[in-house]
């Protein structure tokens, strides 16, 4: 079971966003047996509260469920639990090198670096910018390289 993290700030629009479009695609593929995923903000305004309505709204477009999901802070223990811990922009990874070293054996990666044909070095925090849309394709493409990724390392 390779066990995998999307971490934004509030929990309630980037990385729901990626933990729900993520498992859409194991399940796609036939692997859902084989993954767990979850999502966590570093900060905990939101905590208990589902996916932001503009996240929700994406999610249902495409068919994605959100189901169950609710907001939570990362925390510590998440190093032990997770083989992938993903920060949607700088900030994140910054906040989460400062709560725990990242050398435990567990790859903690930013999101973009899974948008190939992207300059950006940050997923735009939708919750600002109002852009869910461009935040949604980014996440798309994203999610594809990153299954596909882990795919070659645990050779599924
Ligand atoms: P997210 O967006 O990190 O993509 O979930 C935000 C949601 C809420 C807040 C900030 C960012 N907030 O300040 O409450």
């Amino acid at each position: 079971m390779i066990h995998v993290l999307f971490v934004c700030l509030g929990n309630i629009c980037r990385s729901p966003m990626a933990e729900a479009v993520f498992r859409n695609l194991t399940e796609q593929e036939g692997m859902k047996d084989q993954f767990r995923i979850d999502s966590a903000g570093t900060g905990r305004w939101h905590e208990g509260k589902p996916p932001h309505q503009d996240t929700r709204r994406m999610l249902d477009q495409h068919n994605v469920s959100y189901d169950g999901m609710t907001a939570r802070q990362v925390n510590v223990a998440d190093w032990d639990e997770f083989d992938y811990i993903i920060a949607m922009d700088r900030q994140n990874y910054s906040d989460l090198e400062a709560l725990r070293s990242f050398d435990e054996g567990v790859v903690v990666a930013q999101f973009m670096d899974y948008v190939h044909d992207s300059d950006m070095e940050d997923v735009p925090d939708p919750y600002f910018t109002g852009n869910f849309e461009e935040v949604y394709e980014l996440i798309e493409k994203g999610c594809e390289n990153l299954l596909a990724d882990i795919k070659e390392a645990y050779k599924l």
